[in-house]
């Protein structure tokens, strides 16, 4: 009888400290699911564990997040909030709005962000004053990833125009090679079409027409000759691009099924993580026609609120995400660069120590921009609007000129 009893409180006991272990884990949400992604989350979870503190992970694949998104939407009505979740821009404002946000003013002062996080990023980092998210990257969309060799084999400079990228495609196309290598889903052809508008009005008509959501410069003729642009781009992606993953884009470039890939620089995690290497195996340079600007999204983290307390695992993570070395290991897997001003490019390769020189120019001389489509331009609703057009005309629902009217509509309903 004896040995039950104390088998019983044995167990009791091992559920107890299961039970306080439990306690002293994050539970995370993210959508981080891809190999680069993995690898890079590998260092987080791993500096965590470090301090002793345990991860839960909760991933939702699906690039972009939007899955993600919509399973916090769930979880917090549900009442059952993660402890943090990755999120972009002006999904943390919402959310702050909401009350939902842990206080992170504590960790901030006593780590010194104030002084060392980008303006550009503290706009939503912070909510009236308070800092609500820890941004972990700057990452940006106006990237072309391209596999050196099948450049070589077709003696393709780096293209800096547009015409230049067009002969480029052109090229390629007649010595049978795919030019661009597109995931079919509407973040991505979004995506995309962010760089274009930046490529074919400049800056001052990307923030007219997509951050001021400025009616005339949506519906002008420049917005129809950027959809005239992305329909050339369209004619020269495969058969098969429809809902492919970005990652599985990226790798038809990694193994010269194709030749370019324009996506973020979440795209050269991938080319990392399969132990490429710059200006040997591939190429990282601007989208043509936006080489002084930085169209960024960062990837931040917010702490849902425990019942009006800051955990000390919430502290810590947030601690953890924002410490210089830990910015300089996750960056140099993830394909991003730091969201502190104070990380030497040290340990980066030449696309990464770029991406950070990028950074640091464009912010000095006001070319950096928002992603609309990475959720930095406008909120969710007009980010949502955006992507409905931009994919039906990439699908061949309508010319471009339908798409030019169609897209003045669609965003000044979702206001
Ligand atoms: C972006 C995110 C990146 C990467 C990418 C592809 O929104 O900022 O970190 O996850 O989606 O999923």
């Amino acid at each position: 009888m004896k040995l039950i009893k104390q088998l019983k409180l044995s167990a009791a006991a091992l559920a107890l400290s299961a039970t306080a272990a439990a306690a002293a884990d994050v539970e995370v949400l993210h959508w981080w699911t891809s190999g680069g992604e993995a690898a890079a989350l590998n260092v987080l979870k791993n500096d965590l564990e470090g301090q002793g503190i345990g991860w839960m992970d909760m991933p939702v694949a699906g690039g972009g997040g939007e899955a993600a998104m919509t399973v916090l939407r769930a979880r917090v009505t549900s009442g059952n909030a993660p402890t943090a979740v990755q999120m972009l821009g002006f999904d943390i404002t919402d959310w702050a709005k909401e009350g939902a946000l842990a206080n992170l003013n504590d960790a901030a002062a006593a780590n010194g962000w104030d002084a060392v996080v980008p303006e550009a990023l503290q706009k939503f980092s912070k909510y009236e004053g308070n800092w609500v998210a820890a941004p972990v990257n700057v990452h940006s969309v106006n990237w072309v990833w391209a596999n050196k060799k099948v450049f070589d084999d077709n003696n393709i400079a780096v293209p800096t125009t547009w015409e230049e990228f067009e002969a480029a495609m052109a090229t390629l196309k007649a010595a049978g090679v795919t030019p661009i290598a597109q995931g079919g889903q509407p973040w991505q052809e979004a995506t995309l079409f962010d760089s274009v508008v930046m490529a074919t009005g400049g800056p001052d008509f990307y923030q007219k027409a997509l951050i001021d959501l400025d009616p005339e410069a949506l519906g002008s003729d420049t917005m129809k000759q950027a959809f005239d642009r992305l329909g050339e781009i369209r004619a020269n992606v495969d058969d098969n691009f429809s809902g492919r993953d970005w990652n599985l884009a990226t790798a038809m470039v990694i193994n010269g099924e194709a030749a370019m890939q324009i996506m973020g620089d979440w795209a050269k995690g991938e080319f990392v993580a399969a132990g490429k290497v710059p200006d040997e195996d591939f190429l990282c340079f601007r989208f043509p026609g936006t080489q002084d600007q930085v169209m960024f999204n960062a990837d931040q983290f917010a702490m849902f609120d425990q019942g009006g307390v800051v955990s000390p695992e919430q502290a810590a993570l947030a601690t953890a995400i924002m410490s210089p070395t830990f910015q300089s290991a996750f960056n140099v897997v993830k394909g991003s660069v730091p969201a502190r001003t104070d990380v030497p490019d040290t340990d980066f390769d030449a696309c990464g120590k770029k991406g950070i020189a990028d950074l640091a120019a464009s912010s000095s001389s006001g070319n950096l921009f928002g992603s609309l489509a990475q959720g930095y331009g406008a909120p969710a609703s007009i980010k949502n609007a955006y992507y409905d057009v931009v994919t039906a005309f990439f699908n061949g629902s309508f010319d471009s000129q339908t798409a030019t009217e169609e897209l003045v509509t669609a965003i000044e309903i979702a206001q």
